[in-house]
This record gives C-alpha cells, sequence and structure tokens, in this order.
C-alpha cells in the first residue's frame, strides 16, 4: 500500500486524519490557510517536512481566494514552534510572492521536491546499512511525516527496494504513540517486518545486542550539528553511544536552521497535558495531578555518528560540514 498523507485537489487540501490512525483511514478537505493552521496544530497532520509541505498549501489556498496572504503565513507560522519546516516552506512561498510565482504551482513543487528529497536521503543512508540488519527507530519519520517516502523510514524503504534484509524495532514513543500508532501501521501496511517495543524496552534489547543501528528523524538541526526530534530521542542516543551502535539522523537540508547557533537556541513545544494524563481519553493519572509535557528533546551532535541528508551524509565536525553543503 502506498501511504499519502498530503493529496492536493487543485483547490483543496486533503489530508488523511492522522488522530485517527491506525483505526480509521479518513481524509479531511481543507478550504482555507485557517483549517491548515488548525490541522498543524491539533495533529491531523505532523511531522516536520508534511507540515511544511501543508503549510505551502495553506498559503496557496489563501493565495486563490484572495485572502491576505502575509495574515495567512503569519497564522500558519504561529501553528507549532519547532519543526523548522514549517518557518523555512513559509519563507519560501513569501518569496515566491514577492518573485510574482504563481504559489499553486509553487507549493506543488514543493510537494514533489519533499518525496525526491526524501528517496535522496534513503539511498544515502541504504548503502550505511548491511545486507541484513535490525534497526531501532523512535516516533514516526515516515511517509505519513513527509509529502511521501519519509526520511529516517525512507532510509529502510531504499535498504529493503535494494534488496536488503531489514528488521525494525519501533519504540511506541509517549506520550503521542507515534510510532505505536503510525510507525507500526505504515511499515506492517508496507509488509516491511516491524516489531513494536515500549519506549522502556530499548535498553534491554540493546544491552542483547539487538541493533545494527539506530534511524530517526528531526525536527530542527542547529549549525553546530545538535539536533532536535521527539522526546526519548536522547535517551536513544545516549543508549546507542552507550552500546557502540550507530546513531544516525535522516532530514533535508530544509530541517537545518542554520540561523540556530546551537541546540540551546531550539524552541521546545509543550503541548497539553492530557497528552501524559490520559490514553484514548482514559484518565491514568490522578485528577489535577501536575504534568510536565515537553514535546520534544535535543540530542547533542556529539551523540550523532552521522546526518544523512538529501544532498550527502554529513559527519562530524558538523559545523564545517554544514557550512560547506549550505555553501
Ligand atoms: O510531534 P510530531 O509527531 O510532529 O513529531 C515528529 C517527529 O518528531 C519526527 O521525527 C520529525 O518531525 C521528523 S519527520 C520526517
Amino acid at each position: 500500500m502506498h501511504v499519502e498523507p498530503i493529496r492536493w485537489r487543485g483547490d483543496a487540501l486533503e489530508l488523511l486524519d492522522q488522530r485517527l490512525l491506525p483505526r480509521e483511514v479518513r481524509y479531511v478537505a481543507l478550504h482555507d490557510a485557517h483549517e491548515v493552521a488548525n490541522a498543524i496544530r491539533d495533529m491531523m497532520v505532523r511531522g516536520a517536512p508534511a507540515i511544511g509541505v501543508s503549510a505551502a498549501f495553506g498559503v496557496a489556498l489563501a493565495a486563490q481566494r484572495g485572502d491576505d496572504v502575509d495574515a495567512a503565513a503569519a497564522e500558519l507560522r504561529k501553528s507549532r514552534p519547532t519543526a523548522v519546516n514549517l518557518m523555512w516552506a513559509l519563507d519560501r512561498m513569501l518569496r515566491a510572492r514577492d518573485a510574482g510565482r504563481d504559489l499553486t504551482a509553487e507549493a506543488e513543487a514543493m510537494f514533489r521536491e519533499d518525496v525526491e528529497s526524501c528517496k535522496r536521503i534513503g539511498r544515502f543512508g541504504a548503502a550505511l546499512l548491511g545486507n541484513s540488519v535490525t534497526v531501532l527507530t523512535h516516533c514516526n519519520a515516515g511517509a505519513l511525516a513527509t509529502a511521501g517516502y519519509g526520511t529516517a523510514l525512507g532510509v529502510i524503504r531504499a535498504a529493503v527496494e535494494g534488496g536488503k534484509r531489514v528488521a525494525v524495532f519501533a519504540d511506541e514513543t509517549r506520550p503521542y504513540l507515534q510510532g505505536a500508532r503510525l510507525t507500526a501501521w505504515e511499515l506492517h501496511e508496507e509488509g516491511i517486518d516491524v516489531t513494536l517495543i515500549t519506549d522502556s524496552m530499548s535498553g534491554h534489547f540493546f544491552q542483547q545486542g539487538k541493533f545494527d543501528a539506530v534511524i530517526v528523524g528531526a525536527d530542527r538541526i542547529a549549525a553546530n550539528g545538535d539536533a532536535a526530534n521527539k522526546i526519548g530521542t536522547y535517551t536513544v542516543a545516549v543508549l546507542a553511544n552507550a552500546h557502540g551502535v550507530p546513531f544516525y539522523v535522516a532530514a533535508p537540508l530544509s530541517t537545518i536552521d542554520v540561523h540556530c547557533p546551537t541546540g540551546a537556541q531550539i524552541p521546545i513545544e509543550e503541548r497539553s497535558a492530557l497528552e501524559v494524563t490520559s490514553i484514548n481519553n482514559v484518565s491514568i493519572a490522578p485528577e489535577g495531578i501536575s504534568v510536565r509535557h515537553p514535546a520534544f528533546d535535543v540530542t547533542p551532535s556529539r551523540l550523532i555518528t552521522a546526518i544523512i541528508t538529501d544532498r550527502g551524509v554529513l559527519r562530524a565536525p558538523y559545523e564545517e560540514a554544514i557550512r560547506e553543503v549550505f555553501r
């Protein structure tokens, strides 16, 4: 099955409602930028590149309707704070508008380019894997998180397409369960070997020597290579390091924020306490309990074996490698 999180209908954006997966596959049609901003904020669509491409279509809808494009972009920009692909996509759309280009065509180009860049990431990353490997991933950096194909899961897809045997372990990824609901669903649908574990189990499997590599996505990579990704990624990176397992971050260049010097400057989203105190709307904690819920954490670049981008594999020293790739 071909997973399609975003469908452009010419005058409407159809999003696969990821909140309903894996129970139900339902598309929702959105007709203006305000609806797209709500869909991003409410997690109907999520994953850094998918958020960016959806926002671009939101701006295109505003232009088509004769709405104020600057106001639309400003509302979309506020929908989520951490994934820099959102800001990157909006800046590109506003530059296209200033240059007098057609905004629908620009968003369509961004959609196509995102799939192409995932496929390039896939090819570069697959070359790093052995012929028969077990890979741990965290959250969902798959087709669902992009215009299609995926970044971390794009590497796995490309390896499988190239004839390698890849077994995937997916962390469930509390609190929002992107691993259990999305990664497990997407890989299972495609017949890729996937085993679901809770986040608390990965240390045990590292100890048993189960993993040959860890591959995750990123929401924002700072100029020094520090990478923000779904909460719990840092824990996995520390474990990978302690066990001598390569830890790869797969992301397009649009995820690298050269204006952000280190991970300390990356804004970390904190979402509703309900994501921690309940599962599927069933409360699992005492009423009124105090809760913290950072949705992302930052993995320092010293724990990252390589960053697999659409322009090749970057290695330490990252500051130099990133400066070079943007030259
Ligand atoms: O909160 P989410 O589901 O948007 O978080 C997504 C992630 O952390 C992904 O790993 C990241 O955006 C990379 S997607 C290719």
